[in-house]
């Protein structure tokens, strides 16, 4: 995409955890900014990019070390305001003429408050309830003195500098972290930095509409656009947009592999033809992908299997299409940050992860990605900007590998008949009961193992199932949902009253970490 015409913001990221916080809260204040690591970021860089005001973040290394990551110098000379953050404060004052030291019984983690000076300060304005306000920190280092032009506007017990600023160059500069939940006010500083920067909050998702449509039209000119559509919020946003802008010059592709939940296929379908009139192919391929999967029962393989058979299926029906010179893929912007990692080496393989996202580069396809600036909450608000019905934006995430990976041990059509059944039963519970916008994600497992039962006078032995639901934000971590006893034992009477095939229902209370979301 090309550049962004909006009031940009820079954050320059020396690798603390918590960047894309930062980035979370001026987006939320309609500000456009973007998440650089300090390795990327020379003076030719910011010259470029032409920010109207930069931040820099925290991160785990300390200033006194050789060696340790800096700005480039020119950064202090744009005339823009600028935000340091921890290590962005420490980093600020070292290259300013201050000095930082190395925290001998002064480090601080978790709560802290910081009490106010008696001078105002327009970056703290509105900010302090009692002159005093709770803070996360979590700095070894601290400032030891603070360089020329800087005064001090609020302190801690072990950060006396805690908030810093030379108001003639609008520079400041803060030991804590604002982001954070735990800085509850933290979002308030924010807005303050924005304003004294003269951001206009021009970040609105009409306007990144008419940017994106026009984009994607100057990239794609009158050639062909692909895209691989799951149903799931961002490749439907991104086929919706994509074809605002260039019409029938897009066709989607939807494979079915046989492993959707009940009426996914035909719902996902309807709505995009019906709704959209997007010329739509509905790839049926149940049988190549559970033939394929017949007699697998390693969660690795079944998962290798069918991001290997998608990715065939995908450029067979692409091949189709004459003209196709580009792909259209819902990357978002988490998935594009390069965020600075200090931990090193490849991270453990989990699981195989495969989506419509992922398809390779080496199809020879042009990438048309229009959701790459956007967060996942953007991608909805984009979505509703879109007149996209609330039910498909606000729809529970669906792994690529679908209910393969809900169905541990063997695949047979048999189980998956049964497993769609329940999941429906438990679906409908949820709705029933009103749940389902608080729960992050909810299904149904079936399990490798047939109970006995008895029902009537008769014994039964039959398949039991697992019901799992779970509140997440990024789904990284997860906890159980705590469901009342009468939702559980009625939804367990209904599925096993209305699912031929389950005799027994038990619910996973086990979080993640240790568990995952999903059963493999
Ligand atoms: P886990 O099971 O790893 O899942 O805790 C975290 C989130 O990712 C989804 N998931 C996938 N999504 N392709 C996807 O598009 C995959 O291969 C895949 N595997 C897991 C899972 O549903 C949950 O939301």
């Amino acid at each position: 995409m090309t550049k962004s015409t909006h009031d940009r913001l820079l954050i320059i990221d020396f690798g603390s955890q918590v960047t894309q916080l930062i980035a979370r809260r001026l987006r939320e204040l309609n500000v456009y900014c973007e998440v650089h690591p300090f390795q990327n970021v020379t003076e030719k860089f910011i010259i470029n990019f032409e920010p109207k005001a930069i931040i820099f973040s925290g991160g785990p290394a300390s200033v006194i070390d050789k060696d340790s990551p800096r700005p480039p110098k020119a950064a202090f000379d744009f005339g823009v305001p600028i935000l340091g953050i921890c290590y962005g404060q420490q980093v600020m004052m070292e290259m300013l003429g201050g000095k930082v030291e190395r925290g001998h019984g002064t480090a601080e983690f978790g709560r802290a408050y910081v009490t106010s000076s008696a001078q105002n300060l327009d970056l703290i304005e509105n900010w302090f309830e009692n002159d005093r306000e709770q803070v996360w920190m979590s700095h070894g280092d601290h400032v030891s003195q603070i360089a020329p032009g800087f005064e001090v506007y609020g302190t801690s017990p072990n950060a006396p500098f805690a908030i810093i600023a030379d108001t003639d160059r609008r520079f400041y500069a803060v030991q804590f972290h604002p982001e954070v939940h735990h800085t509850p006010s933290g979002a308030k500083l924010y807005e303050n930095f924005v304003r004294v920067a003269g951001f206009s909050g021009d970040w609105t998702m009409g306007a990144y509409r008419e940017q994106a449509i026009d984009t994607i039209r100057k990239e794609v000119g009158d050639k062909k656009v692909i895209c691989g559509l799951s149903g799931g919020v961002d490749s439907s946003v991104t086929a919706v947009l994509v074809h605002e802008a260039i019409g029938d010059q897009l066709t989607c592709v939807f494979v079915d592999h046989g492993l959707l939940r009940k009426n996914e296929a035909s719902e996902v379908v309807r709505m995009f033809r019906e709704n959209y009139h997007m010329p739509l192919i509905n790839a049926q391929e149940e049988e190549l992908f559970l033939g394929a999967l017949e007699g697998q029962s390693d969660p690795e393989t079944k998962r290798k299997i069918i991001g290997g058979l998608f990715i065939d299926v995908f450029q067979k029906y692409a091949d189709q299409i004459e003209g196709a010179e580009f792909l259209a893929q819902g990357t978002l912007y988490p998935d594009v940050i390069e965020s600075v990692s200090f931990s090193g080496g490849p991270s453990v393989t989990i699981k195989s992860h495969h989506n419509v996202g992922g398809l390779p580069g080496k199809m020879g396809l042009k990438l048309v990605e229009p959701l790459r600036d956007l967060f996942k909450d953007e991608v909805r608000a984009l979505g509703h900007e879109l007149g996209l019905p609330d039910s498909f934006i606000g729809r529970h995430p669906f792994p690529g590998p679908g209910l393969a990976i809900r169905c541990p041990g063997e695949i047979t059509r048999q189980k998956l008949d049964i497993l769609r059944e329940a999941d429906a039963v438990f679906i409908d519970q949820i709705q029933r009961y009103r749940l389902y916008d608080d729960i992050w994600q909810a299904f149904v497992v079936i399990l490798p193992v047939r109970t006995v039962g008895v029902m009537g006078d008769g014994r039964t032995y039959d398949f039991a199932c697992v019901l799992r639901a779970v509140t997440s934000v990024d789904g990284m971590t997860a906890d159980y949902y705590p469901f009342s006893h009468e939702f559980l034992g009625e939804t367990a009477t209904r599925i096993i009253n209305e699912v031929q095939g389950i005799n027994r229902v038990t619910y996973d209370i086990t979080s993640k970490p240790p568990g995952t979301i999903e059963w493999e």
